[in-house]
């Protein structure tokens, strides 16, 4: 099921001429998104990481939705993430993260701490010209990518939202820099700045703007803070904060009638924001808040100083509405800054391959047959393509929920601090040996070595004591030894070892790996073990082409299955003797598989021998997205109907079912431990 290779596809596309028909989803317009942290997604993890406007890549934020830090600035989504769910489109990403590619639903410039002006703290943000150039450079791409007409009618039904200029007129109140223009002129400054980034976008073909005007500025808690810092002690907003926001809502549609009139086709909208969060400030109940003056996050009154996170340093962080803050206000209330601390729990290093990769493979130099990085995967749940290979979340993702965790980050996206609750270094096409997809995936070892990395990591951060106990209790989940199953499927030649060559040699490599693991201190193992291979569709499609043409199982294949998962358990117990303290638990996948895919309806699926997504008998041929050798795919409608998503992987409702019988199963499935009693378990 971990296969993620070349895997009879080649031979496949030869044999099946059916007219192969591409699901092509409705056309939408698409949304740009320039401005502010109002609608940052996260771009600012891209440009110089010494400065401030990096603290939203910490925890707490994000943890209501994501789960982990996106470097939005809330807890969980924005209003752009709001719209394009609205909109039936994916997740806008960040500009950092397009590639080449996945811009077709529009793309997000916002940068927190930006305004319309260049000086705004600059050097730390991009600015709202800058932010006209990547869009430029984007338009290119797209022209590059479909023709001229075609990117022009997508650039005129497209939807342009601004959400920026909050920071133009915070920024000279909380550096507390006196302005050497008068009001009226830095508010010329601004509109004329504006102006220009408009007329770029309509330059390019753009027409649709829509901006948010300014909320009460002088009532975010970090001015109300302010407020009180200059001696109105009775806690209310800052007058002439609010007034400047009320200045520039005034000059906004002025000046967007103007546009309209010079012109042609230019059309705009206006949202309210000054009206809307003023009445949630004075009627927060009516709106279902308790509290509207102070913060959830923060510091100091009103949680008013921007330290939420625990890494702000630099005053030049001026983000916008409802987060910002200064450094300065640090020294002048002196309360003890008291930080939130999450309980303490063991951590879960995941290893393996595609049943558990969650987009390490983005980031290594390999090709798309190994990846998923593209729609429809990930639609379902994330609403874009995270590289895991399914619809939406897998097994380790439910895990990570039910142990009230974030989720766990790919190894390549912790940089030097984000693993505090374990790592994933899964690769989708990997297997226990080197020779597996060599040179396209990262095998077990490079695995263990990468574990290693951030042991040593953890070692500088914490010491060496108390990283010792981190990774004794935490848990470690393997899914792996399918890619092995699947090898001699798609080798030319004859398979030059023995079954049982074979598999001694498998177990002997992932017996290293454990060893390599408790070795580090780990102490606490779980191992998936295989399903029927035999039954995904990509191996009942070879078997069709061999001749079976009932839609047979391939039985030659379950059975290497079987005999892995028989030598599994004496392996494991054979290490117990060996290793003091090694404690393990198996989960039996292939019983739980084999139970679904002979009675779907049981499991509430209508389909379990066909995949939702990619093309020929039994959706067998490994196309799904359309980005590998075979181009051509079909997706299914209703994607709950089905055990599979792709021709080898199962969807996310499967993983789920999967997942909470590993996490709470018995012992008929998982034994001798489940595996939340198995985080418990000490060592
Ligand atoms: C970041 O700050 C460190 C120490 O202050 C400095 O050595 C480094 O050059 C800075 N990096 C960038 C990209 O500005
Ligand atoms: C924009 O495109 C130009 C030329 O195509 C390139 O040199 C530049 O690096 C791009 N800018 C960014 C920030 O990607
Ligand atoms: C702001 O600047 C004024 C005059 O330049 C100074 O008197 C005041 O102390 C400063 N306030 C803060 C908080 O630094
Ligand atoms: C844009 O802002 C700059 C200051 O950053 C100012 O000098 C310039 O006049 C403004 N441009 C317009 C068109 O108003
Ligand atoms: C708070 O104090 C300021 C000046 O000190 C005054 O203008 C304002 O009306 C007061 N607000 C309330 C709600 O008491
Ligand atoms: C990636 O692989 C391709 C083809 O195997 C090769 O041409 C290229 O140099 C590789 N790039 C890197 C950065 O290793
Ligand atoms: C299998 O053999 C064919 C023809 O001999 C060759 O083109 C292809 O690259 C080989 N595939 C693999 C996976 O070795
Ligand atoms: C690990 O696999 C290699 C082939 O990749 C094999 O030569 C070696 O003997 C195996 N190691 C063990 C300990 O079985
Ligand atoms: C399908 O055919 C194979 C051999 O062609 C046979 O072994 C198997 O029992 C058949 N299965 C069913 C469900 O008819």
């Amino acid at each position: 099921m971990a296969l993620i290779s070349s895997l009879c596809i080649f031979v496949l596309v030869a044999h099946f001429s059916t007219p192969i028909v591409c699901h092509k989803r409705p056309h939408q317009a698409a949304l740009f998104v320039f401005g502010d942290s109002i609608f940052d997604p996260g771009n600012n993890k891209y440009i110089n990481p010494n400065t401030s406007s990096q603290g939203n890549n910490n925890f707490p934020y994000g943890e209501s939705f994501f789960k982990y830090p996106t470097g939005r600035a809330s807890d969980g989504r924005l209003i752009p993430d709001f719209i394009a769910e609205y909109a039936n489109l994916p997740l806008i990403p960040p500009y950092f993260e397009i590639g080449k590619e996945h811009f077709i639903h529009g793309v997000n410039f916002a940068s927190g701490g930006s305004g319309c002006l260049a000086e705004t703290n600059r050097g730390t943000v991009i600015d709202l010209k800058t932010q006209l150039k990547l869009f430029q450079n984007v338009t290119q791409l797209l022209k590059n990518k479909v023709t001229e007409i075609e990117s022009k009618q997508i650039l005129s039904n497209a939807v342009y939202i601004f959400s920026t200029a909050n920071n133009d007129f915070l920024f000279p109140l909380l550096a507390n820099l006196t302005s050497p223009y008068s009001d009226t002129e830095y508010l010329h400054m601004v509109m004329g700045n504006l102006t220009s980034v408009l007329k770029g976008i309509y330059k390019e073909g753009g027409r649709k703007f829509v901006m948010f005007n300014l909320g009460p500025l002088g009532c975010i808690p970090s001015i109300r803070a302010l407020n009180l810092q200059k001696g109105v002690t009775n806690g209310s907003c800052m007058e002439e904060a609010t007034n400047k926001a009320k200045m520039f809502n005034s000059a906004l549609p002025r000046m967007f009638k103007q546009l309209e009139k010079q012109l042609p086709g230019f059309k705009y909208t206006i949202f309210n924001s000054f009206k809307v969060f003023a009445d949630s400030i004075h009627n927060p109940t009516k709106y279902g808040f308790k509290i509207s003056k102070t913060a959830c996050c923060g510091t100091g009154p009103f949680r008013g100083i921007l330290s939420c996170g625990g890494t702000m340093q630099l005053m030049a962080l001026i983000s916008s509405l409802f987060h910002l803050c200064i450094f300065v206000l640090v020294a002048h209330f002196a309360t003890p800054i008291v930080c939130h601390k999450r309980p303490h729990q063991a951590a879960l290093f995941v290893f393996g391959d595609s049943i558990f990769d969650p987009g390490n493979n983005n980031y290594i130099n390999t090709t798309a047959s190994f990846q998923a990085n593209y729609l429809p995967y990930g639609e379902s749940f994330f609403k874009y393509p995270t590289g895991r290979a399914s619809n939406g979340r897998l097994i380790p993702d439910f895990i990570a929920e039910y142990a009230n965790f974030p989720l766990i980050p790919p190894y390549f996206q912790i940089g030097k601090k984000h693993f505090d609750h374990g790592v994933n270094f899964a690769s989708a096409g990997s297997g226990c040996l080197a020779e597996t997809a060599r040179g396209f995936v990262i095998d077990l070892q490079t695995q263990l070595k990468y574990f290693q990395n951030v042991a040593q990591l953890l070692k500088m951060k914490v010491g060496k004591t108390e990283t010792k106990q981190i990774l004794s209790s935490a848990v470690y989940i393997f899914s792996t030894g399918s890619n092995e199953v699947f090898a001699p499927l798609s080798a030319n030649s004859t398979f030059p070892y023995s079954d049982t060559e074979y598999l001694q040699m498998i177990m002997g490599n992932l017996t290293t790996v454990l060893k390599g693991v408790y070795k580090e201190g780990g102490r606490k193992f779980v191992m998936l073990n295989l399903g029927p291979l035999g039954c995904v569709p990509s191996v009942r499609a070879l078997n069709l082409q061999k001749g079976v043409t009932n839609g047979s199982c391939m039985e030659e294949v379950t059975n290497i299955a079987k005999m892995f998962n028989s030598a599994l358990p004496k392996m494991l117990k054979h290490l117990e003797k060996q290793l003091p303290g090694f404690k393990y638990t198996v989960f039996n996948t292939f019983k739980v598989l084999a139970e679904s895919i002979d009675n779907p309806t049981k499991f509430g699926f209508k389909l379990s021998e066909t995949a939702c997504c990619g093309t020929g008998p039994f959706r067998g041929i490994f196309s799904c997205g359309g980005k590998r050798q075979v181009k051509e795919y079909e997706l299914c409608k209703n994607v709950k109907d089905y055990l599979f998503f792709d021709s080898v992987h199962p969807t996310e409702l499967a993983y789920q079912q999967l997942a909470e019988l590993l996490w709470n199963g018995t012992p008929a499935v998982v034994a001798p431990h489940n595996l939340k009693s198995f985080f418990d378990l000490s060592t």
